[in-house]
Protein backbone atom coordinates (compact mmCIF):
# COMPACT_ATOMS: atom_id res chain seq x y z
CA UNK A 1 0.00 0.00 0.00
CA UNK A 2 1.23 4.03 -0.54
CA UNK A 3 -0.44 7.20 -0.82
CA UNK A 4 0.68 9.63 -3.13
CA UNK A 5 0.85 13.49 -2.02
CA UNK A 6 1.77 16.28 -5.04
CA UNK A 7 -0.63 16.74 -8.13
CA UNK A 8 1.94 14.99 -10.37
CA UNK A 9 5.24 12.64 -10.22
CA UNK A 10 7.88 15.60 -9.98
CA UNK A 11 6.47 16.53 -7.40
CA UNK A 12 5.17 13.80 -5.27
CA UNK A 13 5.73 12.20 -1.94
CA UNK A 14 5.35 8.61 -1.96
CA UNK A 15 4.55 7.01 1.78
CA UNK A 16 5.35 3.46 1.73
CA UNK A 17 3.32 0.68 4.40
CA UNK A 18 6.28 1.11 6.43
CA UNK A 19 6.50 4.99 6.48
CA UNK A 20 2.48 5.31 7.25
CA UNK A 21 2.46 2.42 9.65
CA UNK A 22 4.95 4.49 11.79
CA UNK A 23 3.12 7.83 11.17
CA UNK A 24 0.06 6.43 12.08
CA UNK A 25 1.96 4.51 15.28
CA UNK A 26 2.82 7.86 16.23
CA UNK A 27 -0.26 9.85 15.53
CA UNK A 28 -1.94 7.29 18.00
CA UNK A 29 0.61 6.66 20.55
CA UNK A 30 0.81 10.71 21.13
CA UNK A 31 -2.73 11.63 21.24
CA UNK A 32 -4.35 8.66 22.95
CA UNK A 33 -3.19 9.50 26.81
CA UNK A 34 -2.79 13.10 26.61
CA UNK A 35 -5.68 14.77 26.24
CA UNK A 36 -7.66 12.44 28.62
CA UNK A 37 -5.30 12.82 31.30
CA UNK A 38 -5.15 16.18 31.18
CA UNK A 39 -8.70 16.26 31.88
CA UNK A 40 -8.57 13.65 34.73
CA UNK A 41 -6.37 15.75 36.41
CA UNK A 42 -8.09 18.68 35.94
CA UNK A 43 -10.61 17.17 37.42
CA UNK A 44 -8.73 15.72 40.32
CA UNK A 45 -7.28 18.87 41.26
CA UNK A 46 -10.93 21.10 41.29
CA UNK A 47 -12.21 18.01 43.83
CA UNK A 48 -9.15 18.44 45.75
CA UNK A 49 -9.77 22.33 45.99
CA UNK A 50 -13.66 23.00 46.18
CA UNK A 51 -13.12 26.81 45.79
CA UNK A 52 -11.69 26.33 42.58
CA UNK A 53 -14.28 24.11 41.29
CA UNK A 54 -17.05 26.29 42.58
CA UNK A 55 -15.72 29.42 40.18
CA UNK A 56 -15.52 27.17 37.46
CA UNK A 57 -18.97 26.05 38.17
CA UNK A 58 -20.08 29.39 38.48
CA UNK A 59 -18.38 30.60 35.69
CA UNK A 60 -20.00 28.29 33.46
CA UNK A 61 -23.33 28.64 34.71
CA UNK A 62 -22.73 32.57 34.12
CA UNK A 63 -21.69 32.22 30.28
CA UNK A 64 -23.26 29.23 29.11
CA UNK A 65 -26.39 29.31 31.52
CA UNK A 66 -29.33 26.77 30.50
CA UNK A 67 -27.61 25.47 27.36
CA UNK A 68 -26.96 21.98 27.25
CA UNK A 69 -23.70 22.19 25.57
CA UNK A 70 -20.30 24.23 26.09
CA UNK A 71 -19.51 25.62 22.32
CA UNK A 72 -15.71 26.38 20.79
CA UNK A 73 -16.66 29.67 20.48
CA UNK A 74 -17.79 29.68 24.38
CA UNK A 75 -14.05 29.09 25.45
CA UNK A 76 -13.17 32.67 24.72
CA UNK A 77 -15.73 33.97 27.21
CA UNK A 78 -14.38 31.20 29.98
CA UNK A 79 -11.39 33.05 31.77
CA UNK A 80 -11.42 30.56 34.64
CA UNK A 81 -11.77 27.97 32.71
CA UNK A 82 -8.80 28.32 30.78
CA UNK A 83 -6.85 29.50 34.03
CA UNK A 84 -7.64 26.11 34.93
CA UNK A 85 -6.55 24.32 32.30
CA UNK A 86 -3.25 25.91 31.97
CA UNK A 87 -2.19 25.48 35.97
CA UNK A 88 -3.25 21.67 35.18
CA UNK A 89 -0.50 21.61 32.23
CA UNK A 90 1.86 23.49 34.66
CA UNK A 91 1.15 21.23 37.56
CA UNK A 92 0.78 17.93 35.12
CA UNK A 93 2.23 18.11 31.89
CA UNK A 94 1.50 15.06 29.96
CA UNK A 95 5.09 14.82 28.43
CA UNK A 96 7.55 16.00 30.95
CA UNK A 97 10.82 15.10 29.22
CA UNK A 98 11.29 16.59 25.47
CA UNK A 99 14.26 15.33 24.21
CA UNK A 100 16.49 16.87 21.33
CA UNK A 101 19.54 16.80 19.96
CA UNK A 102 22.10 19.79 19.48
CA UNK A 103 22.69 20.31 15.70
CA UNK A 104 25.41 22.05 16.21
CA UNK A 105 27.92 23.01 19.16
CA UNK A 106 25.76 25.48 21.09
CA UNK A 107 26.45 27.72 24.52
CA UNK A 108 23.59 27.64 26.90
CA UNK A 109 24.30 29.88 30.27
CA UNK A 110 28.03 28.55 30.08
CA UNK A 111 27.45 25.09 29.31
CA UNK A 112 28.73 23.73 26.03
CA UNK A 113 26.56 21.58 24.59
CA UNK A 114 28.45 19.28 21.81
CA UNK A 115 27.11 18.85 18.11
CA UNK A 116 25.01 15.32 18.05
CA UNK A 117 24.24 15.62 22.24
CA UNK A 118 21.56 14.41 23.34
CA UNK A 119 19.55 16.25 26.41
CA UNK A 120 15.99 16.06 27.81
CA UNK A 121 13.93 19.33 28.46
CA UNK A 122 12.58 18.86 31.70
CA UNK A 123 9.34 20.42 31.58
CA UNK A 124 8.17 19.45 34.70
CA UNK A 125 10.76 21.20 36.33
CA UNK A 126 10.36 24.83 34.52
CA UNK A 127 7.06 24.43 35.61
CA UNK A 128 7.89 23.84 39.15
CA UNK A 129 10.30 27.31 39.11
CA UNK A 130 9.58 29.00 42.75
CA UNK A 131 10.86 31.95 40.92
CA UNK A 132 8.50 31.76 37.85
CA UNK A 133 5.68 30.45 39.81
CA UNK A 134 5.06 31.65 43.36
CA UNK A 135 3.92 28.19 45.86
CA UNK A 136 4.49 26.22 42.50
CA UNK A 137 3.11 23.06 44.37
CA UNK A 138 0.01 24.61 44.66
CA UNK A 139 -3.24 23.96 42.30
CA UNK A 140 -4.21 27.99 42.13
CA UNK A 141 -5.57 29.27 39.00
CA UNK A 142 -5.51 32.44 40.14
CA UNK A 143 -1.91 32.89 38.75
CA UNK A 144 -3.17 32.98 35.42
CA UNK A 145 -5.65 35.66 35.32
CA UNK A 146 -5.30 38.81 33.91
CA UNK A 147 -2.11 37.45 32.63
CA UNK A 148 -1.52 36.54 28.96
CA UNK A 149 0.74 33.59 29.62
CA UNK A 150 0.53 31.44 25.61
CA UNK A 151 0.65 27.49 26.18
CA UNK A 152 1.48 27.94 22.40
CA UNK A 153 4.62 27.78 22.54
CA UNK A 154 5.10 31.44 23.13
CA UNK A 155 6.37 31.56 27.00
CA UNK A 156 8.94 29.15 27.72
CA UNK A 157 7.79 29.02 31.28
CA UNK A 158 4.87 27.00 30.32
CA UNK A 159 5.15 24.87 26.94
CA UNK A 160 3.07 21.44 27.76
CA UNK A 161 3.17 21.08 23.80
CA UNK A 162 7.02 21.65 23.43
CA UNK A 163 7.90 24.18 21.46
CA UNK A 164 9.84 25.49 18.13
CA UNK A 165 9.72 23.28 15.04
CA UNK A 166 8.90 20.54 16.64
CA UNK A 167 6.26 21.49 18.66
CA UNK A 168 2.91 19.19 19.26
CA UNK A 169 1.06 19.06 15.59
CA UNK A 170 -2.37 18.31 17.61
CA UNK A 171 -2.07 21.34 19.62
CA UNK A 172 -4.82 23.53 18.40
CA UNK A 173 -7.35 20.22 18.27
CA UNK A 174 -5.89 19.23 21.74
CA UNK A 175 -6.55 23.04 23.46
CA UNK A 176 -10.35 22.95 22.39
CA UNK A 177 -10.56 18.61 23.16
CA UNK A 178 -9.37 19.83 26.61
CA UNK A 179 -11.33 23.12 27.21
CA UNK A 180 -14.52 21.35 25.37
CA UNK A 181 -14.57 18.24 27.34
CA UNK A 182 -13.96 19.65 31.10
CA UNK A 183 -16.58 22.36 30.33
CA UNK A 184 -19.29 19.82 29.54
CA UNK A 185 -18.23 17.77 32.41
CA UNK A 186 -18.46 20.40 34.63
CA UNK A 187 -21.65 22.48 32.95
CA UNK A 188 -23.67 19.19 32.86
CA UNK A 189 -23.12 17.21 36.01
CA UNK A 190 -22.29 18.01 40.00
CA UNK A 191 -18.86 16.09 41.27
CA UNK A 192 -18.37 14.79 44.63
CA UNK A 193 -15.64 11.91 45.51
CA UNK A 194 -17.37 8.58 46.67
CA UNK A 195 -18.01 8.07 50.54
CA UNK A 196 -14.73 6.24 51.13
CA UNK A 197 -12.70 9.09 49.49
CA UNK A 198 -13.90 11.99 51.31
CA UNK A 199 -11.89 13.57 53.77
CA UNK A 200 -9.03 11.53 52.48
CA UNK A 201 -8.80 13.21 49.14
CA UNK A 202 -7.86 11.86 45.67
CA UNK A 203 -4.31 10.11 45.67
CA UNK A 204 -2.06 12.47 43.17
CA UNK A 205 1.00 10.68 42.29
CA UNK A 206 2.52 10.22 39.37
CA UNK A 207 3.60 7.46 36.67
CA UNK A 208 6.01 8.58 34.01
CA UNK A 209 5.11 6.05 30.80
CA UNK A 210 4.46 6.99 27.46
CA UNK A 211 2.66 10.00 29.33
CA UNK A 212 2.60 11.62 33.21
CA UNK A 213 -0.88 9.54 34.32
CA UNK A 214 -2.23 8.93 37.76
CA UNK A 215 -1.27 6.09 39.37
CA UNK A 216 -4.50 5.77 40.92
CA UNK A 217 -7.19 6.40 37.93
CA UNK A 218 -9.45 8.89 39.30
CA UNK A 219 -13.14 7.64 40.89
CA UNK A 220 -15.82 10.27 40.50
CA UNK A 221 -19.51 10.71 41.28
CA UNK A 222 -21.51 12.70 38.72
CA UNK A 223 -25.41 13.90 39.15
CA UNK A 224 -26.60 15.44 36.58
CA UNK A 225 -27.75 18.91 36.74
C1 LIG B 1 -3.36 17.62 25.95
C2 LIG B 1 -3.01 17.06 24.83
C3 LIG B 1 -1.60 16.99 24.27
C4 LIG B 1 -0.40 17.35 24.83
C5 LIG B 1 -0.15 17.96 26.20
C6 LIG B 1 0.62 17.06 23.85
C7 LIG B 1 1.97 17.32 24.03
C8 LIG B 1 2.95 17.00 23.11
C9 LIG B 1 4.36 17.28 23.29
C10 LIG B 1 4.97 17.97 24.50
C11 LIG B 1 5.00 16.81 22.20
C12 LIG B 1 6.51 16.91 21.93
C13 LIG B 1 6.78 18.29 21.32
C14 LIG B 1 8.22 18.69 21.28
O1 LIG B 1 9.09 17.81 21.24
O2 LIG B 1 8.51 19.91 21.30
C15 LIG B 1 4.01 16.23 21.33
C16 LIG B 1 4.29 15.64 20.12
C17 LIG B 1 3.34 15.14 19.27
N1 LIG B 1 1.97 15.21 19.42
FE1 LIG B 1 0.99 15.96 21.01
N2 LIG B 1 0.03 16.53 22.72
C18 LIG B 1 -1.32 16.47 22.93
C19 LIG B 1 -2.28 16.02 22.05
C20 LIG B 1 -2.03 15.57 20.78
C21 LIG B 1 -3.05 15.21 19.81
C22 LIG B 1 -4.54 15.30 20.06
C23 LIG B 1 -2.38 14.77 18.69
C24 LIG B 1 -2.91 14.28 17.37
C25 LIG B 1 -4.12 14.43 16.93
C26 LIG B 1 -0.96 14.87 18.97
C27 LIG B 1 0.02 14.52 18.07
C28 LIG B 1 1.38 14.62 18.33
C29 LIG B 1 2.42 14.10 17.44
C30 LIG B 1 2.21 13.37 16.11
C31 LIG B 1 3.64 14.43 18.02
C32 LIG B 1 5.04 14.10 17.51
C33 LIG B 1 5.57 15.27 16.70
C34 LIG B 1 7.02 15.03 16.29
O3 LIG B 1 7.63 14.07 16.72
O4 LIG B 1 7.53 15.87 15.54
N3 LIG B 1 -0.79 15.37 20.22
N4 LIG B 1 2.76 16.38 21.90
Amino acid sequence: MSLRLGADDDNTAKLDRDTLRSLFTDLFSARSDTSSSTVEWAMAELLQNPTSMVKACNELATVIGSRRNIEESDIGRLPYLQAVVKETFRLHPSVPLLPRRAPIDTKIMGYTIPKGCRMFINVWAVSQDKETWPEPEKFMPERFLGKTVDLRGGDFDLIPFGGGRRICPGMPLAIRMVHLLLGSLLNQFTWRLPVEFEGKGVGMDEKFGLTLIKVVPLCAMATPI
